[in-house]
């Protein structure tokens, strides 16, 4: 069962704000990157907002390869590890690839970070980074997003691929946890 009730959820961006903003991002990926990209999803957070800003890349004139890389920093609690792991690594080949990572929330920047550095070491010509979300005050290494959907609060968030203990990734919409 779900750690917290549906109820304690509160709505910070509905799926209409979001669907805008995927849009409006892809227009902005489209216009600075090439249009033959290879999107790397981090699995799990990332597996929603990648499905949807695929879509709206196509929309945008762009043909990206699509591929995934499940990376943990995070137990089942809300707080973080510190210690990023390869779950599963991609497979296709990434020889002078332009990648775009793509992600759920950059909190202390280290997953991310971590998944640029590995990329850039196999070859990849170049690494981009999209997320969701940025909480820019959780910062602990230095990687900052090229492309962001929005800026949130210091708050535990969930939906759209966000899970709390493995809950809540199915909703709709991006929503806190109240206390
Ligand atoms: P970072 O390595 O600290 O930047 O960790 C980012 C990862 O932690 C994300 O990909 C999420 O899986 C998880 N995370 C960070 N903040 C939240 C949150 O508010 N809700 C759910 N997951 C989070
Ligand atoms: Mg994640």
């Amino acid at each position: 069962m779900p750690p917290v009730d549906i109820h304690s959820v509160s709505t910070l961006y509905s799926a209409e704000e979001i669907a805008a903003r995927v849009e409006a991002l892809a227009q902005e990926i489209a216009r600075d990157m090439p249009d033959d990209i290879l999107v790397v999803a981090i699995l799990k957070g990332g597996f929603v907002f990648a499905a949807d800003l695929i879509r709206a890349l196509h929309g945008a004139g762009m043909c990206p390869r699509v591929d995934f890389m499940t990376l943990s920093s995070y137990g089942t609690g809300k707080v973080s590890s510190g210690e990023v792991s390869i779950a599963r690594d991609i497979s296709d080949d990434i020889q002078g690839a332009d990648i775009l990572l793509v992600d759920d929330i950059l909190e202390s920047g280290r997953t991310v970070a971590a998944a640029r550095r590995l990329l850039l070491e196999r070859g990849a010509q170049s690494v981009k980074i999209c997320m969701l979300l940025d909480k820019p005050g959780k910062r602990k290494v230095e990687c900052e997003a090229d492309f962001c959907g929005f800026v949130v609060p210091d708050l535990f968030v969930v939906g759209y691929g966000l899970d709390y203990a493995h809950y809540y990734r199915d909703l709709p919409y991006i929503g806190t946890i109240d206390d």
